[in-house]
This record gives C-alpha cells, structure tokens and sequence, in this order.
C-alpha cells in the first residue's frame, strides 16, 4: 500500500493523493457490501481482479474514443487515475431486465430492453441512492441539461462497445452502472470503475439462472462460488483484450 494521505475511503476502494495534484491513486479492497451495505463481507482476491478487469476496460474504450479518468495500473490494487470533480450520479444502463427494475416494475427476469434504458440515480448513501427523474434532477442542480445530453451519449456508445466486447467473452452485459467525472477543462470523463461489482454479466454457457450469474449477485444473494465468478470474468476479459490487442 501506499504513503500518500488517504483522501477518502468508500465501500470498495480507497482514494489517496499523490505528489501530483491532477493525479490520485485507487487502491481496490476485496471488501464487498450489498443493499447500502446492509449486507457485508469479503470476497478474496475480488480488489486485484476488478482493478484489473476495470484498468483494461478502461483502455478499451480509450481505444474506441471514450476519455476515461484511467492512467495505468501500477501494482494489482492500484490504478492511478486523473483527479476529477464526481458528478453525484448513478448513471444505470439496461439492455436486459433484472434486479431492481424487475422488483419496482414487475416486468420479467430476462426480458430484453430495446432500446436500452438509461436511468440516473442520486449517489447518495445517506438516502439510499433513490432513482431521480430529469426533473427531480434539475431541480437539485446534479448536471445541466447540456451535461445529461452528452451523458446519455457516452452512456449509449459506452454500452455498445462493453456489449460487444463481452459477447467477445461469452458474456453477456445484462446492465451495469457508471459515474462520470468533470476535468478542470470542464470535460467529462468516466470515472469510478467497470466490474463484476458494477455490471450483471451472465455466462453465455448457462442457461440455469442461478448457474449463469458471474457478477455480485452471488454475493448478494448468497449463490456460493463468488470468487471463482470474479475469476472467470478477469480470465475471459483478459483473453480478449489480448485478441483485440493482436487486430491493432
Ligand atoms: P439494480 O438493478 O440493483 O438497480 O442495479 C443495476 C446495476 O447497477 C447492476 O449492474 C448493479 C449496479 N449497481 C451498482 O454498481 N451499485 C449500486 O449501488 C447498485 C444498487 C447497483
Ligand atoms: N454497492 C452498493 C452497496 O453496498 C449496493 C450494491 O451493489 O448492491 O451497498
């Protein structure tokens, strides 16, 4: 671990200063917590895998033109990253109904969503994260109109390349959840991170509901065999950025 001033210490990472002001380090803990952290745990080797998994994501779509707040990888715990103002929003992407969309709309398990659907949430512990509507979202000064145009761009182009990339993978991007960052020149960057902790990715292999789940909701909903889920994903995702890697 490092010897820089810890900035700030959230549920899954820690955020340090560096000699640099316009860079921070993120050091990625296997601490896991679910349901506002009602539920909490540890799911080893889950900080080096989603730091890996997020680091060559996040390169992906540098790739593809997404800016990104990703510098590099300098140990398995830590991505150094450009210091950016959090936009205090949960920005969630659908392509596949699940989770709370089913619970709060009673549509089914696996029902696919087309268009996909892009929905921002107040990230706020304190109030539980509530689903905003643009209105609601305004009113609170979150983002500017401006702001929510180009986020819902990033959000779609963001989901294009991560679905096809993972269909790559024998994955498929059921939904998952982003946070965005302003630079000092007013840009907007995707920060935070990419993982099994933020997306749902069903194995393409498996047809049982239980069985296809590679992400979190083993650990949420206590389905056994989370660590060899974060794995499985790091190997698949490091295979194919390989592939890709070799096309270029
Ligand atoms: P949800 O169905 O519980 O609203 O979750 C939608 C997606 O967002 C899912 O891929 C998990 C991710 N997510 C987070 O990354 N952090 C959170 O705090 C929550 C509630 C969901
Ligand atoms: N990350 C959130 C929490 O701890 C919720 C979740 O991912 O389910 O509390």
């Amino acid at each position: 671990m490092t010897s820089h001033p810890k900035l700030y210490e959230g549920k899954a990472k820690i955020l340090y200063a560096t000699d640099d002001p316009a860079v921070l380090l993120t050091y990625f803990k296997d601490d896991a917590t679910a349901f506002n952290a009602q539920k909490r745990g540890s799911i080893q080797g889950k900080g080096a895998a989603n730091c890996a998994i997020a680091s060559h994501l996040f390169q992906q779509l540098e790739l593809k033109g997404i800016p990104t707040h990703f510098i590099d990888q300098p140990s398995p715990n830590e991505m150094r990253v450009k210091a950016v103002k959090i936009v205090p929003l949960e920005v969630v992407i659908r392509n596949i109904a699940a989770g709370s969309l089913c619970k709060q709309t009673g549509l089914a398990l696996g029902t696919v969503i087309q268009p996909p659907l892009i929905e921002f949430y107040y990230k706020n512990d304190e109030l539980g994260d509530p689903l905003l509507t643009r209105d609601r979202l305004f009113l609170m000064k979150l983002a500017t109109p401006e702001q929510v145009a180009q986020l819902q761009i990033m959000a779609l182009k963001i989901n294009e390349i991560l679905t096809e990339f993972f269909q790559n993978c024998g994955i498929t991007l059921v939904d998952f959840k982003l946070e965005f960052g302003v630079d000092q020149n007013q840009q907007i960057l995707l920060a935070d991170e990419i993982s099994p902790d933020t997306c749902r990715l069903w194995n393409q292999a498996e047809t049982d509901p239980t069985r296809r789940v590679m992400d979190k909701d083993r650990f949420r909903h206590d389905l056994g065999e989370v660590e060899t889920a974060y794995q499985q994903v790091l190997e698949r995702v490091l295979a194919s950025s390989d592939k890709v890697g070799e096309i270029q």
